[in-house]
Order: C-alpha cells, then structure tokens, then sequence
C-alpha cells in the first residue's frame, strides 16, 4: 500500500493503496464516487469512462499508479449543477434506457465535444464505438451529440 495523492472533482484527495488498483475501484470503493459503472472490467465497454486531464479513459483498466498527481474527472464533477451542455441535451433527447451505460456514454460525449465541437456523424461513430449500449441507445446518444454541438439533427 502507499500514498498517491490525485485531483478528483476538483479536490486533492490522497488515497492509501495498493499501487495497480484499477482506478475505478479506487473511485467507487475509495472515495465513494459510484457513478462510474463497473461493466466489464476489460477495457471493452465503456461503462467505466472518467476523464483524466480532459481525456476520456477507462477507468476499470488504468491502474491508480498512473493517474497520481493528474486531474481525474467523473460524471459527478462532470457540471457543478448536472446541466453540462451534454447532460441538457441527454435529457432532451431522452437518451438513457436503463442507464447503466449512461454515465460512460456522457463522459465520452464530453470529451468529443471538447476536442471538436461539431463533430461528423462519422466522427461521432468514430468516437463512441468503444461505448457499449445493451439497450441500443445509440440513435438517441448521436442526436443528443449533435444537440449539445448546436448542430441540431443527424447531417
Ligand atoms: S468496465 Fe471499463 S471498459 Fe467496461
Ligand atoms: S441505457 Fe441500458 S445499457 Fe445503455
């Protein structure tokens, strides 16, 4: 077990653990921040995405070491109010089914939208394709993407 220090939300927080424990856990577990869904664990389906330094990444499959003295964003610091331009334009589309996927699915958005704000269908396919929807949300994630863009419908 040992010490890392890393900025979560915007706090510093220090943990004590084990130095490969996968992020996630250590977000979940550690600092009770369960938004962030465990799916499964590979690397392969999205539901664990956080950013760190703005960068989208999976959680489940990065180990603590890695993000010590890094910015880790969630979807709980995602907006101060719950009312970032992605999570508006989820509610209007009404895009979440069951919703586990859901939080993975917003901070991937994010993240898009961050790196370019009017992203392509195709850019848009490109980006999510590691995002996993059981419930086949997908038409309703790529309207809502293009929403928060400004863009309005599918081009
Ligand atoms: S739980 Fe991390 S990618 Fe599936
Ligand atoms: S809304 Fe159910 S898995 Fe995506």
């Amino acid at each position: 077990m040992v010490d890392i220090s890393l900025r979560v939300n915007g706090s510093e927080r220090k943990v004590n653990v084990s130095p490969d424990t996968p992020l996630l856990w250590v977000l979940r577990d550690t600092l009770e921040l369960t938004g962030t869904k465990f799916g499964c664990g590979a690397g392969l389906c999205g539901a664990c995405t956080v950013h760190v330094d703005g960068a989208a990444v999976r959680s489940c499959s990065t180990p603590v070491s890695q993000v010590a003295g890094k910015s880790v964003t969630t979807i709980e610091g995602l907006s101060a109010n719950g009312l970032h331009a992605v999570q508006k334009a989820w509610i209007a589309e009404e895009v979440p089914q069951c919703g586990y996927c859901q939080a993975g699915q917003i901070m991937e958005a994010a993240a898009l939208l961050a790196k370019n704000p009017q992203p392509s269908d195709e850019q848009i396919t490109q980006a999510m394709s590691g995002n996993i929807c059981r419930c086949g949300t997908y038409e309703r994630i790529r309207r809502a993407i293009h929403r928060a863009a400004g863009t309005g419908g599918a081009r």
